[in-house]
């Protein structure tokens, strides 16, 4: 079976994008699997430090791997914005294929000397782990905003400098990158988010040289996500949208039916939910 290094290789050279979807339960990661199984692409489930307290760091690990082995199907787990080397360290020895060290609020001289702990950590694990590092601040919850978030700022200044990523990207020696690019965690009401800023897209991808990762997919365009693709984005992250559908769903379900008991029952709604934004996501993501 392919690696995640070798899929993420693939997607490059097919100028396309693997989508990376977080989950909280098992029903996301049924509606995930099932959506990538039905279209035969590969798919990352991303758990970020909230999400692993509470699905657990182990749990996680086995339940991605029990997919990946009884289907034979490229399934991986990234530990999702990781702010600790400790928590790191964590998910390599519990199994993960990925981890983000998400140092984006240090100095930039913090953030190359434990993204590069990480790094240097994940190469002794003896497993191939990848290590995404982050530069530039895109806000950290996945939920509606009523503003862009506080500290995100959209203007050109703001924006990971493309200079400043190849000093990153040398120093520290991740594999992939996560910049500021105009986006940033959550979906404004209504969700449209503002425009992406393409161009520093290209300028940061020809400067590092390393597949870029776009976090904050939600309520971003199609037309967005087709330009950042095509300019060096291999992975793209979509958080709030399949909360907000798994939410509607079962909303809907226990207003239905408020006699069912049911939680395999009351909560299918919520995998089909999933399932049907992801699926989307994944096709346009593809170019299928
Ligand atoms: O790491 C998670 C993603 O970047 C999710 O962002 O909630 O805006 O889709 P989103
Ligand atoms: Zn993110």
């Amino acid at each position: 079976m392919k690696s995640l290094r070798e899929c993420i290789a693939e997607a490059s050279e097919k100028k396309v994008a693997i989508g990376h979807f977080n989950i909280s339960n098992l029903e996301a990661l049924w509606g995930i699997f099932r959506a990538a199984q039905g279209l035969n692409v590969p798919v990352i489930i991303g758990v970020s430090e909230g999400e692993r307290d509470f699905v657990g760091v182990k749990q996680a690990a086995a339940l991605v791997k029990s997919i990946r082995e009884e289907y034979q199907y490229p399934i991986f787990l990234n530990a999702d914005h990781t702010y600790s080397f400790e928590r790191v360290k964590e998910a390599i020895d519990a199994g993960f294929d990925s981890v983000i060290f998400d140092g984006a609020k240090l100095s930039f001289k913090e953030n190359v000397i434990i993204a590069k702990q990480c790094v240097d950590y994940a190469r002794s694990s003896g497993r191939e782990v990848l290590i995404e590092g982050e530069l530039g601040f895109i806000g950290t919850s996945s939920k509606i905003l009523d503003e862009v978030p506080e500290g995100v700022m959209l203007d050109e200044s703001s924006l990971t400098n493309p200079e400043k990523a190849k000093e990153f990207v040398l120093a520290t020696g991740v594999d992939m990158l996560a910049p500021a690019v105009g986006n940033f965690h959550g979906m404004l009401r209504g969700g449209i988010d503002p425009k992406l800023n393409i161009e520093r897209i290209k300028e940061i991808s020809s400067a590092v040289g390393i597949p870029l990762v776009l976090h904050g997919g939600s309520g971003n365009s199609e037309d967005d996500f087709k330009q950042a693709i095509a300019n060096g984005v291999n992975i793209v992250h979509i958080n709030t949208e399949i909360r907000v559908a798994y939410r509607d769903a079962v909303k809907k379900s226990l207003q239905d039916d408020p006699e069912e008991v049911a939680p395999y029952k009351f909560l299918k709604p919520g995998v089909k939910a999933v399932q049907d934004v992801v699926t989307a996501k994944l096709r346009f993501f593809n170019n299928l």
